[in-house]
């Protein structure tokens, strides 16, 4: 939701700043800007709507002079449609300051009537420009210091935001604040950087400050100097990024998400790595910390998109391995029905990015209602986890295509080892039942590989053969549902398809009336060998939509032979536990959208109205 990227130091900034809006651009991709202050001490701009290779075709055409301060901008529209004079940057003080935004200004249709009164005027609809204007104004006041420009307008400002600006009367400087939304700091020799992820300077950095709530930052190529609201300094923390520049490469691959799929394997295997210890889970983020396990009578998981559906899977683990009832509520419902919680409530959020609004304001409210909160996030510095009281990190790289993936798979292996590790703290599991699972875990790795290496170009030709399908539905039971859930989501969001996934014993009641001939039905099938209960049920389910002319795809273990005279396709998955099996029934699903995606031209890593990090409510 909105990409930001500053830059001071003895290079030319334009590559540098082009280079980590490309990272960003997962952020929002409807229009991209930067502006740079150039070696003759000039200010100069230039922002297209559209994709960030607008820009940098613009730039190519027609080049903006270079220097060695800028900032950059890649735009997820709120306030104001996706055009030129929308985009950032934003300029005010007669075109020699420079500010970019990400976040909401909720009163700036208030603080624009105040400066329209005062005789300012404004080029766009933004909220972003009225900040800008305020800081001009403000800057002037300041007797021309930035830092002190920003303390003042920030006072002024409701909702959320990260502003970056700079003045050309001080080239070398680039100043900051945030409030709600992400800002690091990545710490240079002689330059130094800010945005909104690591992702963006980490091929020149990896040493990296993350900064706070309501903090201001100043960096100029010897330092950085970081301070609140009220003018007082502060410490912050630093921290090494855990990856490299590769890592948030494509690499050979046709798309971030062709290569995130297949570091599903990864994914699982990085996420345990560290957390096992002679056999038992032990992970060392919550050395010290049984105490928010041990009194707790609920848990509450919050979440949005996908990584509410890992919560789903990861609510039949919490309760059959830790015995503690647990609800899964998504994070903007939750924080606006007045929820009973209290300090016998441990909140856990999931959350990719860790900064999306919905899920850090139900964090908030939950801490502040006195319960426990336990953040389970897959970036560092990132602002849920700094919200919480403790945190276990998914290890799954940097996820760049929009749509989540290897993200959900490591979600969900972070949520089966805090289940075990709470299992274990209150006595709900035996040493060698934990183990067993424990060595269940270390061996999904290498099943969701078989899946990848047995079934990807099959999956791949029939999504390619389905490529006209308008509509197709999903099925699955126990963690099976989530799946389904999940698999249908990711087919709307890359495919733009109408797609819906059902508990399947809830198909007689209403969805089976949507199955005619020909329907697309994808089915998740729990193990024979496992579930055989729940085997049958599904096999009758699966017979119920096929007397009704469905085209039936199923997931179903290796060697069941039931489901084969009822299915049109069967992809095999490799033998697992029940709680097992939703890691590797994932994978075809993600191959599946993918393929179908792409079969119909669309891109994969960037579908349409779709931000990766959406970090407003
Ligand atoms: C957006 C993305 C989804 C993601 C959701 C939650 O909607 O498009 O892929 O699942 O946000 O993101 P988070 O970063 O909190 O996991």
């Amino acid at each position: 939701m909105c990409g930001i990227v500053g830059y001071v130091g003895p290079r030319q900034s334009q590559p540098i700043l082009l280079a980590g809006l490309s990272r960003l651009e997962y952020r929002g991709y409807d229009s991209a800007g930067i502006a740079v202050i150039d070696g003759g001490g000039d200010l100069g701009m230039r922002k297209r709507a559209g994709k960030l290779k607008i820009l940098r075709d613009d730039l190519t055409a027609h080049p903006l002079s270079d220097g060695t301060t800028g900032i950059g901008h890649t735009r997820w529209a709120t306030h104001g449609g996706p055009t030129d004079a929308n985009a950032h940057p934003h300029l005010a003080d007669d075109d020699k300051l420079a500010v970019i935004h990400n976040g909401i200004i909720e009163n700036f249709s208030e603080l624009k009537s105040e400066l329209v009164a005062e005789g300012y005027t404004f080029r766009s609809e933004t909220d972003t420009e009225v900040a800008a204007v305020l800081l001009g104004r403000e800057y002037r006041e300041a007797g021309g210091n930035l830092v002190e420009a920003f303390r003042m307008v920030v006072a002024r400002l409701e909702g959320a935001f990260t502003l970056l600006a700079m003045h050309r009367d001080h080239p070398g400087l680039v100043v900051g604040a945030r409030r709600n939304s992400p800002l690091v700091i990545g710490l240079g020799d002689g330059e130094n950087f800010l945005a909104s992820d690591v992702a963006a300077f980490v091929e020149h950095t990896r040493r990296a400050l993350a900064i706070g709530q309501d903090e201001i930052v100043a960096i100029t190529p010897e330092g950085v100097e970081v301070t609140d609201f009220s003018g007082d300094e502060v410490d912050v923390e630093p921290f090494e990024v855990m990856w490299d520049a590769a890592a948030a490469d494509k690499g050979g691959w046709s798309s971030f998400m062709a290569k995130e799929v297949s570091e599903e394997p990864d994914a699982v295997a990085n996420t345990v790595r560290g957390r096992v210890k002679d056999g038992a889970v032990a992970i060392p983020e919550l050395d010290g910390l049984d105490g928010l396990f041990a009194d707790i009578t609920r848990i509450i998981v919050i979440a949005c998109g996908t990584a509410a559906y890992a919560g789903v899977v990861g609510k039949y683990a919490l309760e059959q391995w830790a015995r503690v009832p647990v609800d899964v509520e998504l994070a903007h419902e939750f924080r606006y029905r007045d929820p009973v919680i209290g300090p016998d409530t441990l909140v856990v959020s999931i959350s990719q990015s860790g900064e999306t609004m919905d899920t850090l304001m139900a964090v908030k409210y939950a801490r502040e209602a006195g319960a426990k909160t336990l953040s389970i996030c897959n970036t560092q510095g990132a602002t849920i986890p700094r919200e919480s009281d403790a945190i276990v990190y998914t290890h799954a790289g940097p996820e760049v295509a929009v749509a989540s993936t290897k993200a959900f798979v490591a979600q969900i292996t972070a949520l089966y080892l805090l289940a075990l590790h709470i299992g274990r703290v209150r006595d709900a599991l035996t040493a060698e039942q934990a183990a067993d699972n424990v060595r269940e875990l270390e061996a999904v790795p290498a099943k969701i590989q078989q899946v990848l290496d047995r079934e990807q170009s099959r999956i791949e030709q029939f999504a390619h053969w389905m490529a006209d399908t308008r509509s197709v539905l999903f099925l699955g039971r126990h963690v099976g549902y989530p799946i389904a859930l999940e698999g249908a989501l990711k087919l709307k969001e890359l495919a733009y398809i109408h797609a819906e996934g059902f508990a399947a014993g809830e198909l007689k009641h209403g969805p089976i009336a949507l199955i005619e001939p020909g329907q697309p039905v994808f089915v998740i099938v729990p193990s024979p060998r496992e579930s055989a209960e729940l085997h049958k049920k599904v096999v009758s389910n699966i017979q119920e939509i096929r007397a009704r002319g469905a085209r039936v795809i199923v997931i179903a273990e290796e060697g069941d032979a039931a489901v084969l005279p009822f299915a049109d396709e069967v992809l095999r998955i490799p033998l697992a536990g029940p709680l097992f099996e939703p890691l590797l029934a994932v994978v075809p699903l993600h191959i599946f959208a993918m393929g179908l995606a792409t079969a119909k031209g669309l891109d994969v890593d960037q579908p349409r109205n779709l931000a990766k990090s959406v970090t407003v409510e």
